[in-house]
């Protein structure tokens, strides 16, 4: 008798036999793509730091939209550009049912795609200091003669106000509802940001419209890319006074998704998405919804350099990197790589 009869090689020798093991499937159905939109007509404009992603009109993205759904796109998130003249303290732009957000879901809608449409109810794309909310005191950037300098704002910075910010993220939901969004997701990380856009929605009718918590997201230095894209990095002071701190163990991140749940979320998310991969674990065994994660610009910009350099393969990497998430126990994947995915999976089974 052999002492060789554990041979972990047998079931690797051939694709077919390999195909038939594989636990995991990537479906088109997975996967959720970011698209950033500014008013205008006939923009297309290239995000230097996300190669193959751009700043787009509405009317320009609703003809690329129509392309992505025949090619079996499913879902897309949107987030709004917004020119510095229409920035203010408390992002009242956001509340503009002719912003570029509640414009492109109108179009959408009207032109009957088969899409999911997703909105990230934020503030920091909308105010003129770039946090994710009205702040708590305001800071003084300006002064006699010119700006401030960035130190004397930072030390006036006492961070975005909780509870102020809940009231406006009610309303946003409700516009964005109105204009014919799907699903929302607050990404700001506010405390009982869930239990208030809940609330307004179903007093507004909207009952039947679900909400995808950007539960646990953390103070990451991966989201670089979006800054520039969104144009909204904070103009002093940073995210971690509401961000989460990577420090800390996953027992957090799995209490923030239990109170999402419980204010009412019906999907939660896990953020960034490669450097996390055990919370997205630990999160998504503990809850009994849809756990999605966010595959954040900073990733998608160093796989996209490597592979401009020659240095990654990057079909493999990018579909090494899906089903790391699936194995992980993701649902949904947020992803600046969807249609690229998804054109791969067509290619692999033609
Ligand atoms: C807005 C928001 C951010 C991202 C999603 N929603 C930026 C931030 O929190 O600074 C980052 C997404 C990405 O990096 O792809 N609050």
């Amino acid at each position: 008798m052999s002492d060789h009869n554990q041979r972990m090689r047998r079931m690797r020798q051939n694709p077919l036999l390999r195909d038939m093991a594989a636990d995991y499937v990537l479906r088109p159905e997975d996967f959720i793509l970011p698209l950033f939109v500014r008013n205008g007509e006939d923009i297309r404009h290239p995000i230097l730091s996300m190669p193959g992603h751009f700043q787009y009109s509405p009317d320009v993205l609703l003809e690329e939209l129509s392309e992505w759904a025949a090619m079996g796109l499913r879902g897309v998130m949107l987030f709004g550009v917004v020119d510095a003249a229409d920035k203010d303290a408390v992002g009242s732009h956001a509340h503009d049912p002719d912003n570029a957000v509640c414009t492109t879901l109108r179009m959408v809608k009207r032109a009957g795609l088969n899409l999911l449409l997703m909105t990230d109810l934020c503030y920091c794309e909308y105010t003129d200091h770039g946090h994710c909310g009205p702040l708590a005191k305001p800071v003084r950037t300006r002064r006699k003669g010119g700006r401030m300098p960035k130190a004397a704002a930072e030390e006036g910075f006492e961070g975005v106000d909780n509870d102020a910010t809940i009231e406006l993220l009610a309303k946003q939901a409700v516009i964005h509802c109105e204009a014919g969004a799907d699903v929302v997701a607050p990404s700001g990380m506010m405390d009982h940001a869930v239990a208030s856009i809940r609330r307004s929605l179903d007093s507004a009718g909207f009952i039947d419209r679900a909400i995808m918590g950007y539960s646990v997201k953390y103070a990451s230095a991966f989201y670089g890319p979006f800054r520039e894209a969104a144009q909204s990095p904070p103009q002093f002071g940073d995210r971690r006074g509401y961000q989460m701190d990577f420090r800390r163990a996953t027992t957090e991140a799995i209490r923030e998704a239990q109170l999402d749940i419980a204010e009412g979320a019906d999907m939660v998310m896990v953020k960034p998405g490669m450097p996390y991969l055990d919370v997205l674990r630990e999160v998504s065994r503990a809850v009994s919804v849809p756990c999605a994660v966010y595959q954040v610009s900073g990733e998608y910009a160093m796989i996209k350099a490597a592979a401009q350099a020659g240095w990654l393969d990057e079909k493999a990497a990018v579909l090494e990197s899906m089903y790391a998430f699936k194995r992980a126990g993701a649902g949904p994947i947020i992803s600046y790589h969807a249609v690229d995915v998804i054109t791969w999976l067509a290619q692999n089974r033609e």
